[in-house]
Parts: structure tokens; C-alpha cells; sequence
């Protein structure tokens, strides 16, 4: 299996400010800690930390995420973007697009986003987001973009609790894909739309994020905490937020938790 490359992603297209500078550590217990730790250091947004193995691989909804040596992507990346804590879901939507439209390299025509930001691949979830807030006073001190996706794990490799669920590169195209070139698609697909969210706002990221939408026009159920919400998924509102039709007309938005699509009766 071919290591990560840190020598090729630092020489990727001219102008990237994505990925520089970049810390590419053997084993971390969480790349996202990792870059919190860094973030509070001062390091620049566009920092990214990359791992071979994560032995405590943080998952969304205080889940793990599973994340052996060697096989699979575990990328963090650090941004300060000036703007109102409130915006901050809009990148968790930014983020989900932008590794949909990287995968789509590999698997073109295939790739789908569960709201909020699980990147599916023939309904099987490939890549998991975490980001993670830090504020200071009134704004924004950074988010830390956290990444993993299946590379080259096998499905018997996989936790036997998500083996249905959840699938890989590998599993999806039958050969070995190079991680350092996933890497480098994640880190250009992400800088593209976050400048492109910057200059232009979500209005312009959020066509790109709908095609993607495995959701929209299905019944869907939505779990958060003790609450759980259900009805017809018609969109994403102004703010990243799910909007789920309760009943004709009667609109509801969801800001997070976990979507099932029921099935239909
Ligand atoms: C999810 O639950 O779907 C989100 C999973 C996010 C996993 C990635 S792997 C790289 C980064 N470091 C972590 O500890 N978590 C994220």
C-alpha cells in the first residue's frame, strides 16, 4: 500500500493556498484535535493536517470514527473566515459539496450527500464531515473542516456495525486509488468553493450542493437528541438548514441530526 506523499501534495497546482502549510503525522488520536491545537497556536487558515491513522477518530453526534493505518484519508483543515458565527453551517454544506464534486473524479455520476454533509457513494456512506467551531468573543476564532473517507479499506476491514451502510473507494471502482491524489482533489475542490462562498455568499455554493441531494422529494425521519421530526425534504434554506414539509404547505426547518429516508408505504 503507498504511503501519503507530503512531498507531492506541497508541490500540487501553483497558487493552492490549501494545504499550506501542511503537518502530515504518522499516528494522532484525531487530526481535528490536532488542528484545534494548531488553530489556537495562530496557525494560518489553509493549514491542513493529514494522518495515516487516527486513534480516536472523532465522528459527528459524539460518535467515533473508524480509521486504521494506512488505507484510508483522515484530512483537517483549518479556516478563519470573517463572518458571523451564525454562517458557520453554511460550511458544513460548502465542505459536503465540494468533497462530493472530488469523488466524482473517481465515480462520476454516482456520488450523493446526505444532508447534512455524509458523501454517499450508491447510497453507502464513503466520507464522514466534522466541523468543529471555536469562537472568540463575538466572532469567529476558526473551523476546523475534519475529513475522512474510505480509500482503500475493504468491506471486510469495515466495522461490522456500519458494513452495510458504508463502503469505499476501493469497494466502488475495484482497483487502489492513490490517497495523496484524493488529498490533493479535497484540498483544491474546498479552496474553489470556499473563495467561491466567500466573494459570492451561499447563494452560489448552494446549487452546487443540490444536485448532490439524495434527500430532496423523499419522507424523510430526523433524529437530534431526544427529538425527532418527520416529512418530505424539499430544500435547503438560506442558512444550510434542511427544510422539511410537514404537511402541504407547512414548512419546518431542521439546523441538525441524523436523516433517514423512510420508506414508502
Ligand atoms: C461523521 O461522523 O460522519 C464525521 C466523521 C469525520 C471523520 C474525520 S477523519 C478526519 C477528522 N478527524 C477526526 O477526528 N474526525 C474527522
Amino acid at each position: 500500500m503507498t504511503s501519503l506523499s507530503g512531498e507531492t501534495l506541497r508541490n500540487t497546482p501553483a497558487g493552492g493556498r490549501f494545504g499550506r502549510p501542511l503537518h502530515l503525522f504518522g499516528s494522532v488520536e484525531s487530526t481535528n484535535l490536532e488542528a484545534l491545537k494548531l488553530a489556537a497556536a495562530g496557525a494560518p487558515e489553509g493549514t491542513a493536517i493529514i494522518a495515516e491513522e487516527q486513534t480516536a477518530g472523532r465522528g459527528r453526534l459524539n460518535r467515533t470514527w473508524q480509521s486504521p493505518p494506512g488505507c484510508n484519508l483522515y484530512l483537517s483543515l483549518i479556516l478563519r473566515p470573517a463572518v458571523e458565527p451564525a454562517a458557520a453551517p453554511q460550511l458544513t454544506i460548502m465542505a459536503g459539496a465540494a468533497v462530493a464534486k472530488a469523488l466524482t473524479r473517481w465515480c462520476p455520476g454516482i456520488v450523493g450527500i446526505k444532508w447534512p454533509n455524509d458523501v454517499l457513494i450508491r447510497d453507502r456512506k464513503v466520507c464522514g464531515i466534522l466541523t468543529e467551531l471555536r469562537l472568540s468573543g463575538e466572532g469567529i476564532s476558526s473551523v476546523i473542516v475534519g475529513i475522512g473517507v474510505n480509500v482503500n479499506i475493504r468491506r471486510e476491514e469495515l466495522d461490522p456495525a456500519f458494513r452495510d451502510a458504508a463502503t469505499s473507494l476501493l469497494e466502488e471502482t475495484g482497483t487502489e486509488t492513490d490517497r495523496t491524489a484524493v488529498a490533493a482533489a479535497l484540498l483544491e475542490e474546498l479552496e474553489s468553493l470556499y473563495d467561491l462562498w466567500i466573494r459570492e455568499g451561499f447563494d452560489a455554493v448552494r446549487p452546487q450542493w443540490l444536485p448532490y441531494s439524495v434527500l430532496t422529494g423523499k419522507r424523510i425521519r430526523v433524529a437530534f437528541q431526544d427529538e425527532v421530526e418527520e416529512g418530505m425534504a424539499v430544500g435547503l434554506d438560506a442558512d444550510g438548514a434542511l427544510l422539511l414539509e410537514k404537511s402541504p404547505g407547512a414548512l419546518r426547518r431542521v439546523l441538525a441530526g441524523d436523516a433517514t429516508i423512510l420508506k414508502e408505504s
